[in-house]
């Protein structure tokens, strides 16, 4: 196939097959980690397929891009050693000082911090509002100063829902681009390119990797200027990831689709087990009909992904404990990876918005549903959560 016919193939066929073709040199099928600093160029300035030196562009990395702004249907991708280096080569390609951006009230914690602890230095500021509330977001614009609306869709760890269509819209009618971290959902459940969105961001080092074995971040825009604009902040801040995590990050990429449908088919056991639990209080996911943006998830997802969250009977430390009885479920920070976790986002990966307007209730449990058999998830969910 060529690279024009993967193109427009179906996503499990472009997550495989987009952004390289078997080497010409040997046909190897898989892009080769090409643990090479530079390159010998033909005569000064005589590059061989534009590759001078890897902080500017590396093939195994190249291969990565292509397939990722192949999945979410944009016009290109960049990768980078973190999602928060993501975050901040955007910032810098987009903003300057004087410049506002408007965040979801409860963004992944670090995104908030990038923002209140270090952008907000450099000048560029920022107001929360729900993401699940188009009119909170619409007053939250500061005319003429706002340049980024930035939304994470369903958001961390509460799972929110932001409807992608109509915040484009609002985004643009200020003049603002569209962000939307696709971390959660991951390019198979969502494409917000596809939504009127101009930027993704991921955290590859989720569902993307897949595997817990590597850190990542990637951007995806829609726009060929603003593409030029983010490639030259890639190469001018510099901080990319290595060949070998482009390798591994490829490698998960492969499988996505198949990986999604077994982390959402788990959380459907999962959350309905939950839901008849006296221990629990409240089940949080998107897939509920009674979650508040369930008619805008079913409209902008394929299905509702694997993180659940819930609310536990006894406050803070029944949660703590619920998290400590668990063993199939590990518990650790990230998400998206083949095995299941649990954790306190109070004390663990929101612990930087504690006593801001992002803190979440500490009787919150989040689960990132693993790929393992769903009935030995449901049988440790049942001795962590105590006798009924
Ligand atoms: C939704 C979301 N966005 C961004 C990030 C930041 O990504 P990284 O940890 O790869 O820097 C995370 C990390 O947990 C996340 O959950």
């Amino acid at each position: 196939m060529t690279q024009n016919e993967i193109s427009k193939a179906g996503f499990e066929t472009r997550a495989i097959h987009a952004g390289y073709d078997p080497d010409p040199t040997t046909g190897a099928v898989i892009p080769p980690i090409y643990a090479t600093s530079t390159y010998k160029q033909d005569g000064v300035g005589g590059l061989r397929g534009g590759y001078e030196y890897s902080r500017s562009a590396n093939p195994t990395r190249t291969a990565l891009e292509g397939a990722l702004a192949s999945v979410e249907e944009g016009e290109r991708g960049f990768v980078f050693a973190s999602g928060l280096a993501g975050e901040d080569t955007l910032v810098r390609s987009t903003c300057r000082p004087g410049d506002h951006v408007v965040l979801p009230d409860d963004a992944y914690g670090g995104t908030y911090r990038l923002f209140d602890k270090v952008e907000q230095a450099w000048g560029v500021e920022h107001t929360p509002a729900a993401v699940s509330d188009v009119d909170a977001v619409r007053a939250a614009i500061r005319p003429g100063r706002t340049k980024l609306v930035w939304l994470e869709t369903p958001t961390n760890p509460l799972l929110n829902i932001g409807d992608i269509e109509a915040l484009a819209a609002v985004a643009h009618d200020a003049g603002a681009l569209l962000v939307v971290d696709n971390t959660f959902a991951s390019p198979y459940l969502q494409q917000p390119l596809t939504l009127g969105a101009d930027v993704v961001v991921h955290s590859t080092t989720k569902y993307v990797g897949g595997h817990s074995d590597v850190v990542g971040g990637a951007l995806v825009v829609r726009d060929h200027e603003l593409a030029e604009q983010v490639a030259f902040h890639q190469n001018a801040i510099g901080a990319v990831p290595g060949p070998f995590d482009c390798f591994l990050t490829h490698r998960g990429l492969k499988t996505l689709g198949v990986r999604m449908d077994r982390h959402c088919d788990n959380a459907e056991r999962v959350v309905e087990f939950l839901t008849g639990h006296p221990a629990v209080t409240q089940v949080i996911y998107p897939g509920l009909p009674e979650h508040p943006g369930h008619v805008v998830a079913s409209r902008q997802m394929k299905r509702y992904g694997g993180m659940v969250s819930f609310r536990v009977a006894g406050g803070v430390e029944q949660a703590l404990a619920v998290c400590e009885r668990a063993s199939v479920f590990t518990l650790g920070e990230s998400l998206g990876g083949v095995e299941s976790l649990i954790e306190h986002p109070g004390r663990m990966t929101h612990a930087s918005v504690a006593g801001t307007e992002l803190e979440v209730p500490d009787d919150l449990v989040r689960l990132s549903v693993g790929i393992e058999t769903a009935d030995d998830l449901l049988a440790d969910l049942d001795r962590a959560l105590g006798p009924r």
